[in-house]
């Protein structure tokens, strides 16, 4: 991992010197890069702006590659602030010379793109690479994506996304970090840095922007684009901190969500874009409106019209509109009728600015031609690529099958998901191409193809294929072989915007597949390729082993080969809780406990008594017919080693609100190979003026240890992340008694107590 960081550093300097020696020379005066310096600059540009300049830095189109003769006047005429959906080099050079070179004042055009998981080099889905608990290569995957997308003139993108996701039918949760605000907070804050850097001027750094704001993930239903109905509390012990925490890490912009919440569409929503935004935190970058969903507020029935639509957007804080034209069209006649001010319009447009003199975009805003052929899938980003799918693989079930070893001669590969280029790439692929994409077939092939027999019959061609005409094949293929490798899932189509379900079992002949391999009577290790959690119970229960995937990207299969063979350990942890039955929605650890929780001895469906008297269960809080369980915790994944944790001290047991709890404790890996175990704190607040959840997530470290190795490890707690908005909405930690524990997932470990003054 050093090493790979290392080598990030050097491509990363090799271009920016590229960058620097082919520097533009028509900008007339060089920036000194100081804040001062920049909001002079931007002072002085918008003294000189009309205002058909001031508003057409407000809208951004999006050309997909369209013809640029019919942009050229617009652009020239300074109409256009961004671009979306531009990504050749040579285009966006030849655009950028109409902006900087016939428009009046010369202002750049910020080219943007969605580079969600990778540009070409595709790493892991996001809900993937939140698995891996490791923040450090998700910097790194972040970084990768920013040198590769930047040597093309790419300088925003669309991502982050940090709304925290609870529900799996939700197709979008393949683009976020999962159910927990802080595991959602620290990936968000990283892939910040990764695509930003600390110097935004650095010609491979790439705006980011803390998308979608908010409450997005809480659809009702998990239906994309539906309403929610978050209280305010909610908002912000909940669905905000991860916000904040990109706004942090100096998030340049942020993005409105599609939904409406409590009645008010996030575009047009002051309170969470001014009072919050703004006013609370102290955000200076710009915010754009998601695709259209200025105008989209028409159909909301919160906007009569276009009109209403442009003013209550900027009236509500949104700095630029993506693509629906209403601020172009409609903001001339609402400044003359007073509807909206000069100074709204100035402070939409000083903020676009700002981010654009950060971005250097004045003083360089060309692109060298040929840096795209040194960066795009660099050794280093394949590289790069596959340890962040190793690190996101989980290991659900393992009876002792795997690693594979040499005793196992012959492998039968089957299912759907073994040799699918296209989509183990997951959502959000725009530029990654299949071609490079190594599968697990291609990979187990190269790793072992010379001694073991290797017999591939997929009996489904893709995850949805109900022609069960091919499974009879993969059974004989199955009866042939030492071990049964079954690839199983969800094609890329099945997650992302716009694609939930409402049935999360494996889709197609998936479930009668592995049906009749568990028959075979040869040890079934099923790997599943998905863009969500799935209702799994049976197949869980029908193999040996189950190595979960996250689409891992273009370097799943070497990942998996390696995984699977023992070359690496798996040491992934579930970002969400797995539901048994879509019924369990919403299921998610961090719940508040009922009046009534479980004792543990309820009685299920099957045992009830014939004429069971009405009140004999016990009127606890569960389901008769799926208890009140998960199939797999948040935090759970299972290791080729195990690990035993011991000696759990706090530093104290009763602390004031400004010292730190200091947790020590000894991890030892009590297995026979080297592993590293995900070790997770999680405190509960025991009495809150509301009530609190019955366990969050603070702090979790990766520990890699030898066999029989022991390792003192510390987490630090300021007492003060332990604070929460409570009953008079105030962020106060309240003086009590907290439970703590630190063990491998949100439902291992006993309890140590302490208490805040
Ligand atoms: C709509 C999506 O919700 C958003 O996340 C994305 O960045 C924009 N479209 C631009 O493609």
């Amino acid at each position: 991992m050093k090493n790979n960081m290392k080598s990030l550093a050097k491509i990363s300097m090799a271009l920016c010197g590229f960058v620097a020696l082919s520097a533009c020379t028509h900008q007339e005066q060089i920036s000194d890069g100081s804040n001062a310096d920049i909001e002079s600059r931007v002072e002085s540009l918008l003294s000189k702006m009309t205002l058909e300049e001031k508003l057409g830095q407000m809208n951004q189109i999006s050309s997909f590659g369209g013809s640029i003769d019919e942009m050229h006047d617009l652009i020239a005429k300074g109409e256009i602030g961004s671009i979306l959906n531009e990504v050749d080099a040579k285009r966006i050079n030849q655009i950028q010379k109409i902006a900087v070179e016939e428009s009046r004042l010369g202002i750049p055009i910020l080219m943007s793109r969605d580079v969600i998981h990778g540009f070409k080099t595709i790493f892991p889905i996001p809900i993937g690479q939140a698995a891996t608990f490791d923040t450090a290569v998700v910097y790194s995957g972040a970084r990768v994506a920013a040198i590769e997308a930047t040597s093309t003139g790419i300088r925003w993108t669309f991502s982050p996304m940090v709304d925290i996701a609870r529900d799996p039918r939700w197709g979008r949760l393949a683009e976020s970090y999962g159910e927990d605000p802080y595991l959602t907070s620290v990936m968000g804050a990283a892939t910040v840095k990764g695509y930003q850097t600390d110097n935004l001027s650095d010609p491979t750094a790439m705006a980011a922007c803390a998308k979608h704001f908010v409450g997005y993930g809480a659809a009702e239903g998990g239906r994309d684009y539906n309403s929610t109905y978050i209280t305010e509390r909610q908002l912000r012990n909940i669905y905000l901190p991860s916000f904040k925490a990109s706004s942090d890490a100096g998030a340049a912009t942020f993005m409105t969500s599609f939904n409406d919440n409590d009645g008010v569409p996030s575009t047009g929503n002051k309170f969470v874009l001014k009072d919050v935004l703004r006013d609370e935190w102290k955000f200076d970058g710009f915010v754009v409106t998601d695709w259209a969903s200025a105008s989209e507020m028409i159909n909301h029935g919160f906007c009569a019209d276009s009109y209403d639509a442009a003013v209550k957007s900027v009236k509500a804080g949104v700095d630029m509109e993506m693509v629906s034209y209403t601020f172009v069209k409609q903001l001339p006649e609402a400044i003359k009728r007073g509807d909206v001010s000069m100074n709204d319009i100035d402070n939409a447009v000083r903020n676009i600015l700002r981010i654009k003199f950060r971005l250097g975009l004045f003083d360089n805003p060309y692109t060298n031609e040929s840096l795209a052929e040194k960066a795009l899938y660099a050794d280093q980003h394949l590289q790069m690529a596959k340890e962040t799918a190793t690190e996101a693989a989980i290991l659900l079930k393992n009876n002792g099958i795997l690693p594979l070893n040499d005793k196992v001669k012959s492998v039968a590969i089957v299912g759907p998901m073994a040799n699918a280029q296209h989509d183990q790439m997951g959502t959000w692929v725009f530029d990654g191409e299949k071609e490079h994409t190594v599968t697990p077939l291609t990979a187990i092939k190269e790793l072992v193809g010379n001694k073991v027999n290797i017999i591939y019959e997929p009996g489904l061609t893709y995850s949805r294929d109900n022609n069960k005409a091919g499974i009879i094949k993969a059974v004989n293929a199955a009866r042939k072989a030492d071990v049964v490798l079954a690839f199983v899932g969800e094609e890329s189509i099945l997650s992302g915007e716009a694609h939930c379900l409402a049935n999360i079992d494996l889709q197609g002949a998936q479930k009668e597949l592995i049906d009749a391999l568990s028959k075979v009577g040869k040890p079934l290790v099923t790997v599943i390729i998905s863009g969500r959690p799935l209702t799994i119970a049976d197949e869980v229960q029908k193999s040996a082993a189950v190595l979960f995937n996250f689409h891992p990207g273009t370097m799943g299969g070497p990942a998996i080969a390696d995984l699977l063979w023992g070359n690496a350990v798996p040491s992934g942890k579930l970002p969400m809780t797995f539901p048994k039955y879509v019924g369990q929605i919403p299921i998610y650890y961090a719940h508040n406990n009922t009046g009534r929780p479980v004792e543990g001895n309820e009685v299920l469906i099957d045992d009830i008594p014939l004429e069971a008297g009405q009140t004999s269960l016990g009127c606890r809080s569960f389901y008769l017919d799926a208890g009140w369980e998960p199939l797999f915790p948040f935090g759970y994944g299972l290791s080729y080693t195990t690990f035993e944790y011991s000696d759990i001290t706090l530093s104290s047991n009763s602390l004031t609100t400004n010292e730190t709890l200091k947790v020590s404790f000894k991890l030892k890996n009590t297995g026979s190979v080297e592993g590293t175990e995900v070790a997770q704190l999680y405190v509960r607040d025991k009495v809150g003026s509301v009530t609190r959840p019955i366990k969050e997530l603070k702090r979790f470290a990766r520990v890699t240890l030898k066999p029989d190795e022991t390792k003192d490890v510390e987490f630090e707690l300021p007492i003060s992340d332990l604070a929460f908005w409570n009953i008079d909405m105030q962020y106060v930690v309240e003086p009590g008694d907290f439970d703590l524990w630190v063990a491998g997932d949100s439902q291992s470990g006993k309890p140590l107590s302490f208490s805040v003054k």
